[in-house]
């Protein structure tokens, strides 16, 4: 049983924290986690999209990076100009959020909105879809007549997340805040979310199983977790269906839906990356072959294993079949005879592939690739996201 409080009821809460003070005032209920570390974890938001808007601006909105929504929906192409790309009303967003501890519960407080004209308490509430009530930013930014909203002023925005120490039934799990909208039934939340009944009533800690508009449920998103890939120097955890860029943007790590496992393969994105070959073999990450034998049918694969200094670190696993494995020996290429037409880095570094060598580039890398396009020079170095970010504030 998680250590959670259930949909506390307002009388309760009451005399519980300051914190949860604000929870006093407002109708919805909502799941709170108590946690007393100061660490925080990664965590979901469904964000009902109240309007059009451009991927930039809902990045704006949440002070997250455009990169990383596009990761968690699962968006291409990888590019800046992905940023322009909008995203119609109505439509729901996953944005990725860093779930703090605050004041003894799980809440995001990294959100500073910047007062427009005309803005109220209630637009601007309305702008976030639900997620947080008007009363909510009054109390957390102490608005009232003495001290108004102003114009270019700037106000704190307490989300709403949970953590459950990003584990759900003994697997990996990211929670994605969820408003309940109208004539949805937690049975409709479930199925949309591949996810049941009871989970959502353990999470959430209901007696009875009903809901209404405008609560804020957690929902369990089963997660792929680098925890067990004995990687060097890194760790993360990608929700089913989500992608996520790593080692400074070469590598694409993507949770698959169909095993909830961890498959990361280059970017394709146009930046400078070194070491993509595994060791001693003409495979790069995420590539394999097969050696077929009359005894036996080997496999090798060439694995992300993470990235120091820089450098970024890869092995080969090799698996051996007695049979091989129908989806890998009728299609699946030769490993390539040792002697490498490409020269080892005497200093493990190898060159920037040429375009013009013939590589042996995985599929998956050639896909991304092709959608990718460039991404102008401005990408070239590891201040890349620093100018990115200070380009998102500028264009809009
Ligand atoms: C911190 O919280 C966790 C879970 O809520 C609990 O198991 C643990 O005992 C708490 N530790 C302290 C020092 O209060
Ligand atoms: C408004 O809030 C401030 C603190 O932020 C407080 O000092 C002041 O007394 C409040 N004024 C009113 C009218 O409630
Ligand atoms: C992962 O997501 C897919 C849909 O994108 C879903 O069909 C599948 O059941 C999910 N897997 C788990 C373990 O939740
Ligand atoms: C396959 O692997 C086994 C053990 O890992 C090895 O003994 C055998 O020679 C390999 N066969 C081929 C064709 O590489």
């Amino acid at each position: 049983m998680r250590n959670y409080m259930q949909f506390l009821n307002p009388q309760i809460l009451c005399f519980l924290f300051f914190s949860a003070l604000l929870l006093c005032l407002v109708e919805t209920k909502s799941t709170i986690e108590p946690c007393n570390s100061s660490n925080s974890c990664p965590s979901l938001l469904s964000y009902l999209l109240p309007w059009d808007s451009k991927l930039s601006e809902i990045a704006t909105r949440f002070n997250v990076n455009f990169f990383d929504i596009l990761a968690s929906n699962s968006l291409f192409p990888i590019t800046p100009s992905s940023a322009h790309q909008i995203l119609s009303a109505k439509s729901q967003v996953k944005i990725p959020i860093s779930c703090s501890c605050v004041d003894g519960i799980r809440r995001s407080m990294s959100t500073i909105y910047t007062v427009h004209a005309a803005d109220t308490l209630a637009s601007i509430s309305e702008g976030y879809g639900g997620l947080v009530s008007a009363e909510q930013i009054k109390i957390v930014n102490a608005i009232n007549a003495t001290n108004p909203l102003t114009y270019r002023g700037t106000l704190v925005i307490p989300l709403p997340c949970t953590c459950f120490d990003n584990v759900n039934n003994g697997g990996n799990a990211i929670y994605m805040s969820y408003v309940v909208q109208r004539r949805e039934s937690l049975g409709s939340i479930a199925t949309k979310f591949g996810t049941t009944v009871s989970d959502l009533e353990t999470v959430n800690g209901f007696g009875e199983a009903t809901v209404d508009p405008g609560d804020i449920l957690s929902i369990p998103i089963a997660a792929c977790s680098s925890a067990t890939l004995n990687w060097y120097d890194e760790s993360m955890i990608v929700p089913n269906g989500s992608y996520t860029l790593t080692a400074t943007n070469c590598i694409k790590c993507t949770c698959e839906p169909t095993d909830i496992t961890l498959q990361c393969v280059p970017s394709g994105l146009d930046v400078p990356c070194y070491n993509l070959r595994c060791k001693g073999s003409n495979l790069i990450i995420g590539d394999q072959c097969v050696d077929l034998s009359q005894t036996a049918c080997n496999v090798s694969q060439c694995v992300y294993r993470g990235h120091r200094g820089g450098k970024i670190l890869s092995s080969m696993k090799k698996s051996s079949y007695l049979e091989c494995p129908d989806s890998l020996c009728h299609s699946g290429p030769s490993c390539w005879p040792s002697s490498s037409p490409y020269p080892e880095d005497p200093f493990g570094m190898s060159p920037k592939p040429s375009p013009s060598l013939p590589l042996p580039v995985s599929k998956a890398a050639l896909r991304t690739l092709a959608s990718s396009g460039r991404l102008g020079p401005f990408l070239f170095n590891v201040l890349q996201l620093f100018l990115l970010k200070f380009i998102i504030y500028f264009l809009i």
